[in-house]
């Protein structure tokens, strides 16, 4: 009993080995600090931040860890200084995540405290001057798939420069964050300010609150087994599948994804699909249950013709090759669609590059899908109102008949109103 007891506590004290990172005044770059502490705590460890005090990283890290839980009980910062940074950001060309984490087993995990867990990217200057050179992610995060996979929790993230978690992984967690990418300069728009952009296999996102300018969620291709429940998500662009299908010279492939109970909130998309035209690959078992809509633009959106901002439209679905779909279902959708607003400020071209030809700003179901390329594509309990003087019964379909013979959706595919049918 005793031998047993000193073994448990021999065992807590090796994996009891604690890394401080020493505080520096919140305008002297903590980077070496941190590099060092990354360093000594490498395995089996904790890394702590102290509470009250804000790091500042003037040049991005990579922490490789296995097994470590890194505390954020205070706070670390991006530099103001947007010269700075970009030029921190290898070769001014987006793909710098500023903080990343590579290894095994990372547990990432900010505070109860209002006061530490956040992370100021200092977003707002490159917001006012529009900047989308050398923008970093803000956090990256590329775990290996050996242990129990890793976590990111209570994390506060605020004003973000652009994309926020940049997940190369399998086996994630990331709960109870915040994100807040809201500009305080009317006029300007957080662009690129993603939430969550996961690609590998088993993710689960829970209970996150993200205020954005692009997609909430983006389940990239190569990801399977990602369940996405109770968060809530306003201004942005979506619990988005793609987009995939990009580089038609492999297959881009997605499945086994889970939404429910999520809230969307003044967004341009609720439920969104979207592969590039000549992509190729497939998205297969998709569920949307539960979803709760306030002033979405549009609610259920399903395109395999999506084109990039300002590149203009290219064709159509049924004009070139496609990534097919199988098994999408959505189900109890409740709230109101934008008809009165629609859109939102990211329409910097024009056309504008969410137009849609022929909309009425009424569909809560947007369907532009290539004949013969999707299969069990089903949608039931679809209640979202357009706004007064409209009403629920006013819901409408925008769906080319001539793409869906012999297929039962649960509803009528047509332009015209949400008419269900029998599934
Ligand atoms: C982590 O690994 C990368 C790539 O091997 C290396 O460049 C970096 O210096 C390492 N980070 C630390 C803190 O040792
Ligand atoms: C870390 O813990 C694992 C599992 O307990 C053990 O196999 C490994 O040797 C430890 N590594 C170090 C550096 O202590
Ligand atoms: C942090 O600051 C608050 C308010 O100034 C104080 O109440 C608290 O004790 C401090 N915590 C630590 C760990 O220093
Ligand atoms: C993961 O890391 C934590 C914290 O260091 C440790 O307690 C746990 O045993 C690790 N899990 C595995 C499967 O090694
Ligand atoms: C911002 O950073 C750049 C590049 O390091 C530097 O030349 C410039 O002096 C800095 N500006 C301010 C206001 O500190
Ligand atoms: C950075 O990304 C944005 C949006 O994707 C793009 O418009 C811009 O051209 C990119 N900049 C560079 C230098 O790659
Ligand atoms: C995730 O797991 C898959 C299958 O085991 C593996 O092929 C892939 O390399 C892993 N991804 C990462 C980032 O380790
Ligand atoms: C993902 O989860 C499934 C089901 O639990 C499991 O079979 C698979 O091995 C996991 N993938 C990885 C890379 O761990
Ligand atoms: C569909 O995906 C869910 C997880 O999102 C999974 O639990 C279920 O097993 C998958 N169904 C099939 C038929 O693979
Ligand atoms: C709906 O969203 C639009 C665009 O974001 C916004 O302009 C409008 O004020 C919102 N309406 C309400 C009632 O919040
Ligand atoms: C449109 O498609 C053609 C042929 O595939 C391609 O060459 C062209 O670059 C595309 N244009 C745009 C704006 O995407
Ligand atoms: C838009 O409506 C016009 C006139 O009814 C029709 O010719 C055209 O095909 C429609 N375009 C789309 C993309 O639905």
């Amino acid at each position: 009993m005793l031998a047993f007891a000193y073994l448990l506590l021999g065992a807590s004290l090796a994996a009891a080995k604690t890394c401080t990172v020493p505080i520096s005044p919140p305008t002297v770059d903590s980077t070496a600090n941190v590099l060092a502490a990354a360093r000594s705590c490498s395995e089996n460890a904790t890394i702590v931040f102290s509470p009250n005090a804000t790091y500042l990283l003037e040049h991005p890290v990579q922490l490789n860890l296995t097994n470590v839980i890194v505390e954020l009980n205070g706070n670390l910062s991006l530099p103001e200084n947007i010269t700075l940074v970009a030029t921190n950001t290898s070769n001014n060309q987006n793909d710098t995540s500023w903080i990343v984490f590579n290894g095994a087993n990372i547990t990432f995990q900010g505070s109860n405290s209002s006061s530490g867990g956040w992370i100021n990217g200092n977003g707002q200057g490159w917001w006012d001057i529009n900047l989308q050179k050398g923008r970093p992610h803000l956090i990256g995060w590329f775990l290996k798939a050996i242990f129990s996979g890793g976590v990111v929790r209570d994390l506060k993230i605020q004003k973000p420069i652009a994309w926020v978690f940049f997940m190369i992984a399998n086996n994630t967690l990331a709960e109870n964050n915040w994100i807040d990418a809201r500009t305080s300069t009317p006029g300007t728009f957080p662009f690129n300010t993603d939430g969550f952009l996961v690609q590998g296999q088993n993710f689960t996102i829970h209970n996150n609150v993200v205020y954005n300018g692009d997609d909430c969620v983006t389940v990239r291709e190569g990801t399977s087994g990602v369940t996405v429940t109770h968060n809530y998500c306003a201004n942005g662009h979506g619990l988005s599948i793609g987009s995939l299908g990009s580089n038609p010279s492999y297959l881009s492939n997605a499945s086994d994804c889970y939404f429910s109970d999520n809230t969307m909130v003044n967004s341009l998309y609720g439920a969104r699909f979207k592969s590039f035209l000549g992509g190729r690959g497939s998205a297969t078992n998709v569920t949307y249950r539960n979803m709760f809509l306030s002033n979405v633009t549009f609610p259920i959106y399903l395109t395999q013709a999506y084109y990039d901002q300002g590149s203009g439209l290219n064709g159509t679905a049924s004009s070139n090759s496609v990534v097919t779909i199988s098994d999408f279902t959505y189900e109890n959708f409740f709230g109101d669609i934008n008809n009165l607003h629609p859109g939102d400020l990211s329409c910097v071209s024009d056309p504008c590059w969410y137009f849609e030809p022929n909309v009425t700003t009424l569909e809560s179901v947007i369907i532009d899908l290539a004949a013969g390329s999707f299969k069990n594509v089903s949608f039931s309990n679809i209640r979202v109102s357009p706004q007064p003087p409209y009403s629920l019964y006013d819901q409408r379909v925008k769906c080319d008949p001539s793409t869906a013979i012999g297929q039962n959706l649960g509803i009528v595919c047509q332009d015209g109103p949400l008419v269900t049918t029998t599934l």
